[in-house]
């Protein structure tokens, strides 16, 4: 049986899912119902996250600028479907280019860029090897040179700008093997990160979870906003 063009009980495993929008499109893939497993850098907000969307949720610690918690995870979780590289930090919002403390820009591209790289170099080539998956790294409107880089959060942007051009580069290594790769930009959420935007989690998980559940025909390399494709 398929839904939305990909076959039941699909496993998903999605970073930073304790809270905030991670958590949010772990519920909506399990309505899609996707094999959902609810990641956190601790064990104890995974566990908790997992057991509100539902007893057949499971839970995994995952750090994901810990190598041997990445590697932990691939021991323990078996074949892996579906990838979201949500898991994301704000670090240096109000600074500026010229005078951003460097250590907050190095700390924001472990997390936001090696992090996120480190989780797909752990699953993907599994994907590759079985003949389909979905990666989705979650972006940001910060990132892009279509619609400027945002001077004052130089290191976050440019961690985006990076996740990016990550993106391209696995979709063009991945391309023709049935592994789809894409990036969204999910648009100013409504989270602990950006406490006063209008949008709910709920509602930009679906478009995360769109991405997530493309059909085999679907695009790779893309950047994606909604059913809209932006400009890198
Ligand atoms: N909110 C927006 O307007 C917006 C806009 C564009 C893009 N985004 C992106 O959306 C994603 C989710 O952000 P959010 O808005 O939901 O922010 P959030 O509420 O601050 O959530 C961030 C999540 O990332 C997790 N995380 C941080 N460092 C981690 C690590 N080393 N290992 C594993 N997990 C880690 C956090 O876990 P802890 O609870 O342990 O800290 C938390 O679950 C991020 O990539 C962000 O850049 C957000």
């Amino acid at each position: 049986m398929t839904i939305g063009g990909v076959l039941e009980q699909r496993v998903a495993v999605i970073t930073g899912a304790n809270r905030g929008l991670g958590r949010a499109v772990a519920a909506e893939l399990h309505r899609r119902n996707l094999s959902v497993v609810v990641t956190a850098r601790n064990a104890a907000d995974a566990a908790r996250a997992a057991a509100e969307l539902g007893p057949d949720v499971r839970s995994q610690p995952l750090d994901i600028t810990d190598p041997g918690s990445v590697t932990r995870a691939v021991g323990t979780l078996g074949a892996v479907d579906v990838l979201v590289c949500n898991a994301g930090v704000l670090l240096d919002s109000g600074t500026d280019p010229l005078s951003v403390p460097l250590e907050l820009v190095e700390r924001t591209l472990l997390v936001n860029l090696v992090g996120s790289w480190r989780v797909a170099q752990a699953f993907v080539p599994d994907m590759v090897r079985r003949g389909w998956g979905r990666v989705v790294f979650v972006s940001s409107a910060t990132g892009a040179f279509s619609v400027g880089l945002w001077t004052s959060a130089p290191g976050y942007s440019v961690s985006k700008t990076a996740v990016n051009g990550l993106t391209t580069m696995l979709a063009t290594q991945t391309k023709g093997s049935g592994v789809l790769v894409n990036a969204v930009n999910p648009g100013q959420v409504r989270t602990r990160m950006v406490p006063d935007a209008r949008r709910s989690p709920d509602e930009a998980a679906v478009d995360v979870a769109d991405a997530a559940t493309l059909p085999d025909d679907g695009p790779t390399g893309t950047f994606l906003r909604g059913d809209r494709f932006l400009d890198w």
